[in-house]
């Protein structure tokens, strides 16, 4: 009896060892990417239009989705049929009314011009082959109104984690791609230990000239 309580011990032991090694190698997400404080930095009001390109698995799209209410509108853009697929079941699965999943292709959002408050990419511009980011950011500008912002979060190229360590794109890169865009920096966020988070936005149009 006392040597079965033993192995027992022992069992429960290396479980708990186990786990707790697994947790310090790998940090859960939720412990640096602060989802909740970046979503209320985006600052969106309820009825906002706003894209989520590269979406995922929808990290961030449901809480988008929630930022904006129901008159509010979220495009989830994903060039992998698979993590839209997982994203449109959970749209069906749990009706949700504002959210979209758009198919779409590495250069081209599939989204309309002039259409958006905001379009929000994080971690994936570094997943895009660096002859195509800057024919992505375009179309992405292009979807934006005038008076819109671009928000860009994607890792800080000496981010002391595991993840693309080669083919991190410096911050200094990001801000070009939007600027050739037609973006203007406006703010940038300094609170997140692995990334750069920058705010961009797109100048308002300028009034008809009537002469
Ligand atoms: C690391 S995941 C990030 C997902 C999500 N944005 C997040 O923060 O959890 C990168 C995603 O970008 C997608 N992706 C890569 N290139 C893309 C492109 N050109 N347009 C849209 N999505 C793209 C990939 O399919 C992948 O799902």
């Amino acid at each position: 009896m006392k040597i079965v309580n033993a192995r027992r011990l022992f069992g429960v032991l290396v479980a708990v060892g186990l786990c707790a090694s697994l947790c310090m190698a790998a940090p859960s997400r939720e412990s640096w990417q602060h989802r909740d404080r970046v979503v209320g930095d985006l600052n969106l009001q309820a009825g906002d239009s706003i894209a989520d390109i590269g979406c995922g698995s929808g990290y961030f799209t449901f809480h988008l989705a929630k930022a904006v209410g129901n008159t509010g509108k979220i495009y989830a853009t994903e060039i992998s049929e698979k993590a839209l697929k997982s994203v449109a079941n959970r749209v069906a699965r749990d009706k949700i009314a504002n959210v979209a999943c758009v198919q779409s292709d590495p250069t081209d959002t599939k989204l309309k011009a002039d259409t958006l408050d905001a379009a929000f990419i994080c971690n994936v511009l570094h997943h895009v082959p660096a002859s195509a980011r800057a024919a992505l950011v375009k179309d992405i500008a292009k979807a934006i109104k005038p008076g819109g912002v671009f928000f860009i979060v994607d890792w800080r190229v000496d981010a002391k984690i595991k993840y693309d360590l080669n083919r991190r794109v410096p911050r200094d890169d990001l801000i070009k791609l939007a600027k050739d865009a037609g973006l203007e920096l406006d703010a940038e966020f300094f609170y997140l230990t692995h990334q750069v988070f920058l705010r961009f936005a797109k100048p308002a149009a300028k009034p008809a000239d009537k002469s």
